[in-house]
């Protein structure tokens, strides 16, 4: 079963309901071979793939209101439409489909289907990052300390990747790391259009790369935030790898290591540069 996908925030019985709403939504969704799914660990640069592959697919043209406009999240808490409904909606929109998604591997519909990109990242900046989204969303006024202890706890980023990693070598799997994208983003748009299929010219390319720029979408950050929140730009916040640094102890990093290397493979731990 997928965590609902604010459990470390929403009130229980809320959680409970948004929880039957979209495991009914998982359950019944059909997959198409075309459907693109972004399943990522939550702060792991999901709006950032979503907007790379939404300017892919309009040839750096997209506009929209809001980026979840166009790009359904398949277990969204946030939507006050039926299952149906929504099923309704989906069925409706056109190839090729573009969805996000925070759960497991066993969860995730359609994934012998569809083309998947799973997007992961340092689990102590996903943390961080986390952290201030929270406070963001839920002007709440807890601590760190309590907040990492609860992230450590509910375990949902160490879930993500043990289930996604044995399924890392499938054909129609592709597996970003936020940091190699930090690095080279050009090489990213390349590596993801020959994975997809999709072609775009010099041009369009650089309309994409425009687009996805970090300063681009914190200019443009009303149009990402997936919940109403105080402060929006604050959604696209700092964009940088090891930024963890700045809130959490050597203490708590060495706990969030110690944990990785208990629960995930030793190449995936290579492989995550951990
Ligand atoms: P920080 O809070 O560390 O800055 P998600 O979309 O999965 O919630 O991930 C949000 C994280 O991705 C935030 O990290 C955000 O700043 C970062 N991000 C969003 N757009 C980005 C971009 N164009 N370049 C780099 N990082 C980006």
């Amino acid at each position: 079963m997928p965590l609902p996908t604010d459990a470390l925030g929403a009130s229980a019985s809320s959680a409970e309901q948004q929880f039957e709403r979209f495991e009914q939504v998982l359950r019944h969704f059909k997959a198409r071979p075309t459907d693109v799914i972004i399943a990522s660990t939550p702060k792991s640069g999901t709006t950032w793939v979503q907007q790379i592959l939404h300017q892919m697919r309009t040839q750096g043209s997209g506009g929209f209101d809001n980026i979840n406009d166009v790009i359904a999240w398949l277990d969204t808490p946030n939507v006050d439409d039926s299952a149906e409904r929504l099923l309704a909606q989906y069925d409706r929109m056109s190839d090729p489909r573009i969805f996000k998604t925070h759960c497991v591997y066993e969860t995730t519909p359609g994934v012998k289907v569809a083309r998947i990109i799973v997007v992961s990242r340092d689990p102590r900046d996903c943390c961080v990052s986390r952290y201030y989204h929270t406070l963001n969303t839920r002007q709440s006024d807890i601590s760190f300390d309590q907040y990492f202890n609860r992230w450590m706890k509910v375990l949902e980023w160490f879930r993500h990747v043990v289930s996604w990693w044995p399924h890392r070598a499938e054909t129609n799997l592709l597996w970003l790391r936020y940091e190699q994208m930090l690095d080279d983003l050009p090489g990213h748009v390349v590596r993801i259009a020959e994975f997809l299929g999709w072609q775009l010219s010099r041009a369009e390319q650089l309309e994409v790369l425009k687009r996805s720029s970090f300063e681009w979408m914190k200019a443009n950050a009303v149009r990402f935030v997936p919940h109403p929140m105080q402060h929006p730009q604050e959604f696209i916040r700092m964009g940088v790898a090891g930024s963890y640094r700045r809130l959490m102890t050597e203490e708590q990093s060495r706990a969030v290591l110690q944990k990785a290397r208990r629960l995930l493979e030793r190449d995936c731990l290579r492989f995550l540069g951990l």
